[in-house]
């Protein structure tokens, strides 16, 4: 089931269907803030209320040209703008992909995703913020992590993103768990062949725990995004071993999942930070969110054959 539905995020017609479709909507709101910056500024205001942090995520992804580049890169700008009067930037950061500003496009994407991401780095720097590189699938790493290093150059408190399930990505958090370095660790989302990445969940979850302890044991700031109860739990341990505070990491989820454990973490005094995704070009994000749960497939097919 998982890996049809990392296919079907990729294919033009199915993409069709659900997108002209008005019923997906419903589906689409429990994990999408809205489509305008009005609707993330809204959603990062109600989490700051619950003493929950942010990093939005304008969606987009795998841009075919320099317009498209340019206009999800201005899209980062006027965000951070808008956080900024609403005063919300202190507890808001944003999350950027860089294959939607650039970093695919022929002869020299990896030229231009920089220079976009520059942009955002200095209007999140202007703004009191930071950005966080999401990672896309493992054809991109080197190119994202090379493309990290020169951003730091600059601007060293921006994140990285490392996906466990790659059997590079131990290597990568030793190289990432230095002084200053924020290292976002998290499962991974895409579909990947055997060769590069561990197949079976089992394998995924050791390899979680071997990348957090090295992140928690390292000097950087380790921000432990999953769902998973046991992972969640274990970060706690692995955090008070290595003689961590409160504080010193955090815990990071994806909006709409799991709720009520982000409050429970904020109210034991964990720092809590929600990834919020907000845009128009929702239907990737949504089809990566259901292959991870049988259930949430269910309910999506059954709002389609009802109203559809
Ligand atoms: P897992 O999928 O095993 O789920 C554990 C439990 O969480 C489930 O049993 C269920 O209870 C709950 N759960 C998980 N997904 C759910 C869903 N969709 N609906 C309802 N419940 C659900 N990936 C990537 O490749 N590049 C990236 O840059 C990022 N960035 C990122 C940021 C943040 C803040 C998070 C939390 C995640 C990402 N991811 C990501 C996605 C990540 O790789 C992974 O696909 C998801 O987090 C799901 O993995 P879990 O660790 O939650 O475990």
């Amino acid at each position: 089931m998982r890996r049809v539905l990392l296919s079907t995020s990729t294919n033009g017609r199915v993409k069709h269907l659900v997108t002209t479709m008005p019923v997906s909507r419903g589906v689409v709101a429990r994990y999408v803030a809205g489509e305008s910056a009005d609707d993330a500024v809204r959603v990062t205001r109600e989490l700051r209320d619950d003493a929950l942090l942010a990093s939005l995520d304008h969606l987009g992804e795998d841009t075919l040209d320099l317009g498209q580049a340019e206009a999800t890169t201005k899209a980062y700008l006027t965000l951070l703008d808008r956080l900024s009067e609403s005063g919300l930037s202190g507890g808001a950061e944003v999350s950027l992909k860089l294959s939607a500003v650039g970093q695919a496009l022929r002869p020299d994407g990896g030229r231009v995703a920089l220079d976009n991401a520059t942009r955002v780095c200095e209007a999140a720097k202007a703004s009191g913020t930071t950005v966080t590189l999401d990672m896309e699938d493992h054809t991109t790493t080197d190119a994202t992590l090379e493309t990290l290093a020169e951003l730091r150059r600059s601007h060293p408190e921006t994140g990285a993103v490392l996906q466990a399930y790659l059997r590079r990505t131990e290597q990568d958090c030793r190289d990432l768990a230095t002084e200053g370095s924020r290292v976002r660790l998290c499962k991974g989302a895409y579909k990947e062949p055997e060769s590069v990445a561990f197949g079976s969940k089992r394998d995924v979850d050791l390899s979680y725990v071997r990348c957090l302890k090295i992140l928690m044991a390292g000097d950087g700031y380790p921000m432990v995004a999953t769902h998973d109860p046991r992972l969640v739990e274990i970060a706690g341990v692995l955090a008070a071993r290595a003689g961590r505070a409160q504080g010193t990491y955090e815990y990071q989820m994806l909006y709409g999942i799991r709720p009520d454990e982000q409050r429970r973490l904020v109210a034991s005094g964990e720092k809590v930070r929600v990834y919020v995704p907000y845009g128009g070009d929702w239907y990737g994000y949504l089809m990566r969110r259901l292959a991870e749960r049988p259930a949430n497939v269910a309910f999506f097919l059954r709002s389609l054959a009802s109203k559809g």
